[in-house]
């Protein structure tokens, strides 16, 4: 099914600079684990020609999935890259140099699983903030099957060791060539289980009130800053909902936002990538701000908003009336991987297939659907 392509969408495809970093219009590629990377975590060659491929399409910014920061616990699902040593800066470092020969930007996501890693080769167990079983499945398209593990409650010099790896993880992105990196903050994984009550029932200085539990957000983000210096762009991605608990809402509702926006800007992060699944929709009631626009609010940071954005009139308003300085588009840029250049020529824009991911989220299946596609329209 196509979806037509009308209306003005000056302010999507002008040139801005974000965060200090020019750019050539506000189309960014949303961070999306593809479990492509070898047995070791190292970036191949047909990951080099995905992402170089969003920048020939004309995307401004890619985030790139969720990159592993530990060889402890940090790594979530087999065939993750990793961002912890000599061989995957160089692969990331092919990344980058091609990314940037097509005219893009490329920005590096730092994510621990915590108590969602379903498929960890240097540790046999999961950790979180406490032994709290992770609601939900296993994710079968990233090689998960059945309930999640109860996870053992991470000690306090352990989470001084996955401080550390955030820092080291975000030095090695430098190293390689990216233009920045993200600290994923969002979708359930370890900092967002930290945030959340009822997963984080510590009674450490990691738990109680809604500023001790994000406080390792804000950790990671000082020693992440302190790690690469003042040149390189931190970013943090904040979400409500989680990828096994959709319909997750902080009990605080804007008083919640404030606290939690208001530390990652003090914590030395220079933008904010907010997601929810309509993007523009109130966070919380009926009416009200979305989460990019309280994002914004109560940061003062640019932020990059996520969610159902292929939808690009909405994109444009959100930019236009001043909720969001970017867009990151998921199931629009695998769509197509030139949707700017779509959008700029008026093409048709299709309705995402999630064939893609049949049997599994990674490279092979994509080509594999891509190719029977193909041959069924000869
Ligand atoms: C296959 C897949 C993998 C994803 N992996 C990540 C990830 O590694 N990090 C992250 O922050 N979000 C991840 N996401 C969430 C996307 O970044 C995005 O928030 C989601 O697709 C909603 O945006 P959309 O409506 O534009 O698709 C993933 C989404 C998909 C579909």
């Amino acid at each position: 099914m196509t979806q037509g392509v009308q209306g003005q969408f000056d302010r999507l495809l002008g040139p801005v600079t974000f965060a200090g970093l020019p750019v050539r219009n506000r189309l960014v590629v949303a961070p999306m684990t593809r479990v492509s990377a070898t047995a070791d975590g190292q970036p191949t060659p047909r990951m080099t020609e995905y992402y170089r491929d969003f920048a020939e399409g004309g995307f401004c910014l890619i985030i790139s999935e969720g990159i592993y920061t530990d060889k402890a616990f940090s790594q979530g699902y087999l065939h993750q890259p990793g961002l912890t040593d000599d061989a995957q800066i160089a692969g990331w470092s092919d990344v980058t140099a091609a990314v940037h020969r097509a005219g893009g930007k490329i920005i590096a996501q730092l994510m621990h699983a915590g108590a969602l890693s379903q498929g960890n080769p240097h540790r046999d167990e999961a950790v979180g903030p406490s032994a709290v079983q992770p609601k939900g499945e296993q994710m079968a398209f990233y090689r998960g099957e059945g309930p999640y593990r109860v996870p053992r409650e991470i000690s306090l010099a352990e989470i001084e060791e996955a401080i550390a790896g955030f820092s080291q993880a975000a030095i090695n992105a430098k190293l390689a060539g990216f233009d920045g990196c993200e600290v994923h903050g969002a979708n359930g994984y370890l900092l967002d289980q930290f945030l959340t009550e009822g997963v984080n029932v510590r009674t450490d200085i990691y738990g109680g009130e809604t500023a001790s539990r994000a406080g390792l957000i804000q950790k990671v983000i000082e020693a992440v800053r302190k790690g690469v210096g003042p040149d390189f762009i931190v970013g943090v991605r904040i979400s409500q909902a989680k990828v096994n608990d959709f319909e997750h809402r902080w009990r605080g509702g804007e008083a919640d936002a404030a606290i939690v926006f208001k530390m990652v800007k003090d914590a030395g992060a220079d933008y904010v990538h907010s997601t929810q699944f309509e993007a523009w929709r109130p966070a919380f009631d009926e009416d009200g701000p979305s989460l990019a626009a309280l994002a914004k609010h109560h940061s003062g940071l640019p932020v990059i908003a996520n969610g159902s954005l292929h939808e690009a009139q909405w994109a444009e308003d959100m930019v236009a009336n001043g909720q969001a300085d970017l867009v990151s588009l998921g199931r629009g840029s695998l769509t197509h991987s030139d949707f700017p250049a779509r959008l700029r020529s008026r093409e048709p824009i299709e309705t995402f297939d999630p064939g893609i991911f049949t049997p599994l989220a990674n490279l092979s299946s994509d080509d594999q659907y891509r190719r029977l596609v193909a041959s069924e329209a000869d």
